[in-house]
C-alpha cells in the first residue's frame, strides 16, 4: 500500500440518517485539494440527522473509515463531521466596539463578534458556528474585510448557530470511540453549501436546499454571505415510508422502487409503464403502474417544498435570491425535483453536485457526497488559515470551544 504524506491529508466524516461517509482529500502544493479516498457505509444508529444507538454507529463510522484508508493507502487520525437535526437554531445578531487604534485590527474585530454572541441562549443549546455576515464602519456597510481600515465604530452583524449539547456530544463520543480526533463541527447544510454553491450564487443571494434521508437543511445566503439556516424534519425516508404504506411492500422493497422508478411529477409518469412490487407476507407480487406510484410520492415532495417556501418566508429572505434554489443530497436525486420545486417556489431551480474538488471525479460529482466534500473544503480552508497563523481569533475561540466540548462540560 503506498504511504501518503499524513500532514497534507484531510478527511471528512459525514454521518448522515441513510449512510455515513468518510473521505480523504490530499492538498497539493497550490492549495487545491483532491479526493484519494472514499469509505461509504449504511448507517443505522441516527433517526433525523440525530445520533439515537451510539453502538451502531460507531460500527457504520468504523466500516466507512477503514475503506477510505484503505483506498487512500493512510490512516486517519481526526477529520471535520457534520451535524444536523430539529436540534439546530440560528439567528442574526450583531455587536458594536470602539476602533482602539482608529486603525481596525484582528482584536477590534474579535471583540465585536464576541459583542454580538451575547444573546440569550437556552441551557441546553450550545453556540456552534458564529459566522460573520458583514462589518460596519461608521456608516459605511457592506464590508467583508475590516482589518486595516480607519474608523472609530465597528460593528459586526453575525449568524449565530446553535444545536443541543447533548446531540453534539453524542456525535463526538462515536468518533471518539474509533480511536478517532474532532478537528471540528460543522453544520451540515454550511459544508453542502460550500461544495456546490457558487460565489457568483451566493452574492446574488440563493437558497441551498440539501434533501437526505433524515432531514431537509436549508442555508440562504444573501450579498455572499449566510443569511439563514432550518431544519426541517422530512426527507427521502419519509418518502419511502409512504410508497410502503400506500403499496404494502416491505421497506427495503419501497426503498428499491423509490430509486429506480419513482417521480415526483406526475406529469412525467407514464400510466402504461408497470412495475413489480412485492407484497408483505407470502402473498403473490402485484403490479402498479408508474403513474400511481407518482401519485404517492408528489403531494410528500410538494408537501416538503411548500413547508420550505414558508420557511423561506417567514425568514424575510424570499424576495432577496435572485439566484434561485440549489437542490442537493441524496433526495434531490427524484426525477423530476427540480421542475417540481420550480413550480412551487416560483424560482429557477437546479440541481447541485460537488464540482470545485479534483480526484474520484465520476464518484464524488454526486449530490449524495455534498456535505462531505464540504467538510474537506472547510478543513482545508481551516487548515490554510492555521497556517497563516494570523486568524489567531478564530482559532482560538474554535481550539477552546473544541476543548470544552472534548472534556464535556459544556
Ligand atoms: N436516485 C434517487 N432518487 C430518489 N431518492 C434517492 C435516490 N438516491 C438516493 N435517494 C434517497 O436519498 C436519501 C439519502 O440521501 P443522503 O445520502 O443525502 O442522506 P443522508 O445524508 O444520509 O441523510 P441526512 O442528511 O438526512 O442525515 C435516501 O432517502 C434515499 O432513498
Ligand atoms: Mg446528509
Amino acid at each position: 500500500m503506498p504511504r501518503k504524506d499524513e500532514k497534507s491529508l484531510i478527511a471528512g466524516l459525514d454521518i448522515g440518517t441513510s449512510k455515513v461517509v468518510a473521505v480523504v482529500g490530499e492538498v497539493g502544493a497550490d492549495g487545491a485539494i483532491e479526493v484519494v479516498g472514499l469509505g461509504s457505509n449504511p448507517s443505522r444508529g441516527l433517526k433525523k440527522g440525530v445520533v439515537v444507538n451510539i453502538d451502531s454507529t460507531v460500527q457504520s463510522i468504523q466500516r466507512a473509515v477503514d475503506e477510505a484508508e484503505q483506498m487512500a493507502g493512510c490512516r486517519i487520525h481526526s477529520l471535520y463531521t457534520g451535524i444536523a437535526g430539529s436540534h439546530i437554531r440560528s439567528l442574526n445578531s450583531h455587536g458594536v466596539t470602539a476602533i482602539k487604534n482608529h486603525e481596525v485590527v484582528a482584536a477590534d474585530v474579535d471583540r465585536a463578534i464576541e459583542a454580538a454572541r451575547v444573546v440569550a441562549i437556552p441551557a441546553d443549546q450550545k453556540v456552534l458556528h458564529i459566522l460573520p455576515r458583514e462589518f460596519i464602519i461608521d456608516t459605511q456597510e457592506g464590508i467583508h474585510e475590516p482589518v486595516g481600515m480607519s474608523g472609530v465604530r465597528l460593528e459586526a452583524k453575525v449568524h449565530i448557530v446553535t444545536g443541543a449539547v447533548s446531540a453534539a456530544q453524542n456525535l463526538i463520543k462515536c468518533i471518539h470511540r474509533c480511536g478517532l480526533e474532532v478537528d471540528d463541527v460543522i453544520l451540515e447544510q454550511l459544508a453542502s453549501s460550500r461544495a456546490v454553491l457558487s460565489d457568483d450564487e451566493k452574492e446574488l443571494g440563493v437558497c441551498l436546499v440539501d434533501i437526505g434521508g433524515g432531514t431537509t437543511d436549508i442555508a440562504v445566503f444573501t450579498n455572499g454571505s449566510i443569511s439563514h439556516t432550518a431544519v426541517i424534519p422530512i426527507a427521502g425516508d419519509q418518502v419511502t415510508n409512504d410508497i410502503a404504506i400506500a403499496l404494502r411492500t416491505p421497506t427495503q422493497s419501497a426503498e428499491e422502487i423509490k430509486v429506480k422508478y419513482a417521480c415526483c411529477l406526475t406529469q412525467m409518469a407514464s400510466a402504461d409503464e408497470n412495475i413489480e412490487v412485492t407484497s408483505v407476507g407470502d402473498r403473490a407480487p402485484r403490479r402498479f403502474s408508474r403513474l400511481s406510484l407518482a401519485e404517492v410520492v408528489e403531494p410528500r415532495y410538494e408537501e416538503l417544498f411548500t413547508l420550505i417556501k414558508a420557511e423561506l418566508q417567514r425568514s424575510g429572505y424570499e424576495n432577496l435570491i435572485a439566484a434561485g434554489v440549489v437542490l442537493t443530497g441524496g433526495s434531490a436525486q427524484m426525477e423530476g425535483a427540480t421542475e417540481l420545486a420550480e413550480q412551487v417556489f416560483e424560482m429557477p431551480t437546479r440541481r447541485g453536485a460537488p464540482l470545485s474538488v479534483a480526484g474520484l471525479a465520476e464518484v464524488i460529482r454526486n449530490p449524495i457526497y455534498s456535505t462531505s466534500v464540504g467538510l474537506l473544503l472547510f478543513g482545508n480552508e481551516n487548515r490554510q488559515a492555521k497556517l497563516n497563523a494570523s486568524l489567531a481569533v478564530g482559532n482560538k475561540s474554535l481550539l477552546a470551544r473544541m476543548k470544552s466540548w472534548f472534556k464535556g462540560n459544556f
